[in-house]
């Protein structure tokens, strides 16, 4: 099985930079936020307080997840692509990823995802050090919160630089502050700072890496 790990916090280049990759490598490409917010998703559309953890957990366990490969999310059947990414998924999106319960469904998800396939290139917070600790390549982006910020802004057209920046903020510190699985460098990661780097250049310091 050959997994490619990308993780980093919202904004580092993340999904720009898998997605290239598993273009490149002739792989599948796996974006583990999407389920997060696919969850969250479901447990708000059955009514369920994202802060009510058994529930929520089950939610996790027995929802129907669909991710295909032109980025269509399906959940119990219907298409959210665009709910998930909208500002009720985000702003409770931390609270459930910070769920162990429902960690434990995804990772049994994702793992399931990548031997259906024989691996692929997935991206998250927490591929290298918890999902697949013994992936082939594990990266890790990172860019200066203003860049970052930036980047998120310029894809949320509909919301100010401040409230884009105040937002990430909030979620690099909860992602980065849980108990379970928190973001942060595999010791084996390669880092890479992609503030001032674009796309291409990114995937050329990758694929050296791979070679
Ligand atoms: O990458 P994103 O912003 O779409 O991720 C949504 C949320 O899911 C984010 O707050 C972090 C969380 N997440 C996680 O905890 N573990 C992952 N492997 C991927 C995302």
């Amino acid at each position: 099985m050959r997994v490619i790990a990308i993780d980093g916090p919202a904004g580092s280049g993340k999904s720009t930079v898998a997605r290239a990759l598993a273009q490149k490598l002739g792989l599948d490409y796996l974006d583990t936020g999407a389920m997060y917010r696919a969850v969250t998703f479901a447990a708000l559309r059955r009514g369920i307080d994202p802060d009510d953890g058994e529930r929520v957990a089950r939610v996790a366990e027995d929802c129907e997840l669909e991710m295909t490969d032109d980025g269509t999310v399906r959940v119990d059947g219907a298409d959210a692509t665009i709910e998930i990414r909208g500002p009720e998924v985000t702003r409770a999106v931390s609270i459930v990823a910070a769920n162990p319960g429902v960690r434990e469904q995804m990772r049994r998800r994702q793992r399931a995802w990548a031997e259906q396939r024989g691996g692929g290139v997935i991206e998250g917070r927490d591929i290298g050090t918890v999902v697949f600790p013994d992936a082939e390549l594990k990266v890790y982006l990172d860019a200066r919160p203003e860049v970052r910020a930036a980047r998120r802004s310029k894809e949320v057209s509909d919301l100010s630089y401040e409230t884009v920046a105040a937002d990430l903020a909030r979620r690099d510190a909860l992602d980065q502050g849980r108990a379970h699985d928190p973001l942060r460098e595999a010791p084996d990661a390669f880092v890479v700072d992609t503030s001032e780097l674009g796309v291409d250049e990114i995937v050329e310091r990758v694929m050296e890496r791979l070679a």
